[in-house]
């Protein structure tokens, strides 16, 4: 495994970080969701055995059962083989006792005295002046102070200018932001990353495949990046890219199988800092320009608009309409749209409450999408 340097923290971590938050489901015998344990800890400890030493999870993943399951599959040795990260439910306080609460229910889901990077989850401009009001600087100084976490970070969802706003507003010891090839000019952005790296504050990636889109990618993409004469999966070249950035200490991949798990470990063994050529790079910029045109919504399957009030599968519905763009250019009647409606989780059943909206990272127009994609795919 290689490992990367955590700019000021002085620590280094392995390139390629655990995202747990696609760990499967199952039901278990009441009927409720659960995650799969057994899976995860395939995962986790395959992982760890390999030399991976960053395990992300949250509150909030899983139908909330993210962070009991990680803390069991880390038992036997292997929580002290690792850092873990996990985040504050920013949705749940309303107060700095919410805070002191959330922290030790946390704490208590992943059988750990002390959590090393605990994060501001999924920060905006407008959530972040809320829990600043709210006093979480002082409550972060305070945990660190107690030695309850070791790190004080965020992970961000907003433009470049919330961005610069959060990452100057606080002595953060790290931040996790939404980077890969296509998103240089979205999010953090590119602008984002050189400006953390001046700070000298550690990056971690999250949706490096941008969900997975960037691992099965259409075949007009897949044609450019086999133009090269060096080989590589659609999945290693995005790796690979990021892992190019000096500023970029883990990349997280949320693998869902031990199939994934394998490959992504030897990719990861690969990567390297500033190892890329300019033509390798302009390869990267080639696939980026052909995608582009490919892309009806930028969703990338996190499902924080989730459960959706009127049972509209969002995710389902997106992931469809980009699914069927990808192939061709007329998508007019799509089966799987259909199977979605009549089950009664289709477009129809919108009444544009735009709880959704206040949730997505991507900041989707998400109705209004929805009735794009209604027209073009029923
Ligand atoms: N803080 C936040 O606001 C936030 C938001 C999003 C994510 N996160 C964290 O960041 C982590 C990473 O984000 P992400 O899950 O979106 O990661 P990602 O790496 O962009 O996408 C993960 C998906 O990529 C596919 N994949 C992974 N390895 C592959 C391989 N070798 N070959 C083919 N496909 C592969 C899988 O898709 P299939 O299952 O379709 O095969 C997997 O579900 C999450 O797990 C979570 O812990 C945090």
């Amino acid at each position: 495994m290689k490992y990367r340097k955590f700019g000021k923290l002085g620590i280094e971590c392995s390139a390629f970080g655990i995202g747990c938050m696609r760990f499967p489901m199952e039901k278990n015998e009441k009927g409720e969701n659960v995650v799969n344990q057994k899976i995860a800890n395939e995962i986790l400890h395959t992982a760890i055995d390999n030399g991976v030493n960053y395990i992300d999870t949250a509150y909030v993943y899983s139908d909330r059962q993210n962070e009991k399951a990680v803390g069991i599959a880390l038992q036997g040795g292997y929580r002290e083989k690792v850092r873990i990260a996990t985040k504050l439910p920013i949705w749940d306080v309303n107060s700095k006792e919410d805070m002191y609460r959330l922290y030790e229910i946390q704490r208590t889901n992943l059988q750990t005295d002390r959590i090393d990077f605990y994060l501001i989850h999924a920060l905006n401009r407008d959530q972040w002046r809320r829990m600043r009001s709210l006093g979480v600087r002082e409550f972060l100084d305070d945990l660190k102070a107690q030695n309850k976490i070791s790190y004080a970070c965020f992970s961000f969802h907003d433009n470049y200018e919330a961005f610069e706003e959060i990452l100057n507003d606080y002595d953060w010891d790290m931040c996790q932001i939404q980077f890969n090839y296509m998103d240089i000019h979205n999010q953090a952005t590119i602008k984002g990353v050189e400006l953390a790296g001046k700070k000298n504050i550690p990056i971690v990636i999250m949706e490096g495949l941008q969900g997975g889109r960037l691992a099965n990618v259409p075949a007009s993409v897949k044609a450019v990046f086999d133009s090269y004469p060096v080989k590589h999966t659609p999945a290693e070249w995005a790796f690979r890219w990021l892992c190019n950035f000096p500023q970029v200490g883990t990349v997280l991949s949320g693998v869902t199988n031990l199939e994934q798990t394998y490959q992504n470990l030897e990719t990861f063994d690969k990567t390297g800092v500033n190892i890329m050529t300019p033509e390798e790079l302009a390869i990267v910029d080639k696939a980026r320009e052909e995608y582009m045109h490919r892309i009806k919504v930028g969703c990338t399957g996190c499902r924080y608009c989730m459960p959706c009030p009127v049972g509209v599968d969002i995710p389902g519905i997106f992931g469809t309409w980009n699914e069927s763009y990808k192939f061709r250019d007329d998508i007019a009647q799509n089966g799987h749209y259909r199977r979605i409606v009549n089950d009664g989780h289709g477009q129809d059943k919108c009444v544009s409450c735009g709880k959704c909206m206040e949730k997505c990272p991507q900041s989707i127009q998400i109705p209004e999408m929805l009735k794009i994609a209604d027209s073009e795919l029923r």
